[in-house]
């Protein structure tokens, strides 16, 4: 696994964006395994700033998104599928049928069904991940045991707190979602994991402990042959990680 400590916003967004970069130029009909929270938006930023500047064209790339949740329209601001329209998607040349974020309405097993099926026909070339407090990937919630496939989670008391900040109230935050099983993460060929903010105990564990352990999903990066994680100067701080 490589870290890189980048020491503000701007050099986690320039260094996430390089790596696109590179693959994007290397096959420019890639898929890129795509997610949502605050800690890609800068990085999408970047992304949106180079199309705009002519050195990167997504005109033939494919993307498949990490989740979605359960009860959202796609047209609902607080949905995944509103938040890569509105922070990505409109403002690069991709071709938005190329897109996928799984329905989080309707026959909710049909739409698992299609996910898998995606997943199964698709080799993604680089998953971006961020990661929960508690070390949730995607939404694959600590437990006993991590899902393969894609599936509903029932999700954690600490995870609707974490994300209430986007919705009015907290009850108004969805208590399910749909998630790309650890297998769809993890057969991807290249991890890039950004960790900013306050995921101290998260980051303790992948990076000071040298355990697998499903009570702390992100430390499944450890088996991967080719992760990267992007971590902040001051999260690296708080935990005493030195590189
Ligand atoms: C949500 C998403 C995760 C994301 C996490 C962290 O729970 N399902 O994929 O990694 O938020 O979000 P943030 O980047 O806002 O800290």
């Amino acid at each position: 696994m490589k870290v890189i400590i980048a020491k503000d916003a701007a050099e986690i967004a320039r260094r996430g964006a390089d790596l696109f970069e590179q693959v994007i130029q290397e096959k420019p009909d890639c898929t890129l395994g795509l997610a949502t929270g605050s800690s890609p938006i800068g990085l999408y930023q970047e992304l949106i700033a180079r199309c705009k500047a002519g050195k990167l064209n997504f005109s033939q790339v494919h993307t498949i998104n990490l989740d979605e949740y359960v009860g959202l329209e796609g047209t609902h601001p607080q949905s995944y599928r509103y938040f890569m329209d509105s922070q990505l998607f409109d403002h690069i040349n991709i071709d938005k049928a190329n897109t996928f974020v799984v329905k989080g309405t309707g026959d909710i097993a049909e739409n698992l069904k299609e996910f898998n099926g995606k997943l199964e026909q698709t080799q993604t070339d680089l998953q971006l991940l961020g990661v929960g407090p508690d070390g949730h990937l995607g939404f694959n919630e600590p437990g006993d045991c991590l899902m393969d496939e894609a599936h509903e989670e029932v999700l954690d008391e600490s995870t609707i707190e974490a994300n209430k900040r986007f919705f009015a109230r907290k009850e108004d935050v969805p208590t399910k979602a749909l998630t790309m099983g650890m297998g769809g993460i993890m057969r991807a060929k290249r991890l890039v994991m950004i960790a900013s903010g306050h995921k101290e105990e998260a980051m303790r564990r992948l990076l000071l402990e040298k355990t697998i352990d499903p009570h702390c999903p992100c430390t499944f990066l450890r088996l991967h042959t080719d992760a990267t994680v992007i971590l902040e100067k001051s999260l690296a701080d708080a935990i005493g990680y030195q590189g």
